[in-house]
């Protein structure tokens, strides 16, 4: 990256920090700079722009259904667009980032692959977030942050859900694996983000093993 683009990479993140000071869904600021890091890693195996690859990793979010009380329909990129005009970020380069930022999220089994290669990554590296010992305690978090049980064995899983479905889903913590993130590893866009999501994915296979283990008494 140029030092220019070092110094606007390095703004935006502490605009993040303060920007998700308080949330307590798994979206705090620290799953944004994990996503920047692992997204930069991925972005050095398979090429892209790393300057759009950061931008697009730290917006990702700011503009979330979910965490952003009331989304204009007609304005859905406020704040990465507010963001991005006060780091005089160029109005071809804003383009790319927004169409990045609209087609990452995972709502249900609406998947967007987004277009460009710098898309894929952030995405993968996104999804990378929601699995593994991370993507563990940010499914029990945001689960109790919802008021899902744990979990219950009389409710099965229901993947496939479509997206009205997905948002009034009160599943319990444990369906949210089989409904979302087991499925993650098999949607990467990237040889990399494959590599790093299948040991992820172990690691929780393993969890929920033990889980029903201890749930069961099978181990006493
Ligand atoms: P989504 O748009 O699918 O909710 P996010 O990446 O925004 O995806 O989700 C943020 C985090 O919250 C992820 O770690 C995800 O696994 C977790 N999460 C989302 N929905 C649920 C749910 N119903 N139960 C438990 N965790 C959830
Ligand atoms: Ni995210």
């Amino acid at each position: 990256m140029k030092e220019r683009e070092e110094e606007v990479v390095q703004a935006l993140k502490e605009e993040v920090k303060s920007f998700f000071k308080g949330d307590c869904t798994g979206h705090d600021a620290y799953h944004t700079l994990r996503v920047l890091k692992t997204s930069l890693s991925i972005q050095r195996k398979e090429g892209g722009d790393p300057f759009l690859v950061a931008v697009a990793s730290l917006l990702h979010d700011v503009d979330d259904y979910k965490l952003v009380a009331q989304v204009d329909p007609s304005d859905p990129f406020r704040n990465a667009e507010r963001l991005m005009r006060e780091q005089g970020i160029s109005a071809p380069l804003q383009e790319k980032v927004l169409s990045i930022v609209g087609s990452i999220s995972f709502k249900g089994t609406d998947t967007k692959a987004p277009l460009l290669l710098e898309g894929k990554i952030v995405q993968d590296a996104d999804r990378l977030d929601a699995i593994g010992a991370i993507g563990i305690a940010r499914a029990f978090a945001y689960g109790g942050h919802k008021g899902s049980p744990l979990h219950d064995p009389s409710i099965k899983p229901n993947p496939g859900m479509d997206f009205e479905t997905y948002k009034k889903n009160r599943g319990s913590t444990v369906n949210h694996f089989y409904e979302k993130l087991l499925l993650l590893e098999g949607l990467m866009n990237t040889e990399e983000g494959r590599r790093i999501a299948s040991h992820r994915t172990e690691v929780m296979k393993e969890f929920l093993d033990e889980f029903y283990a201890e749930w069961e008494g099978r181990d006493l």
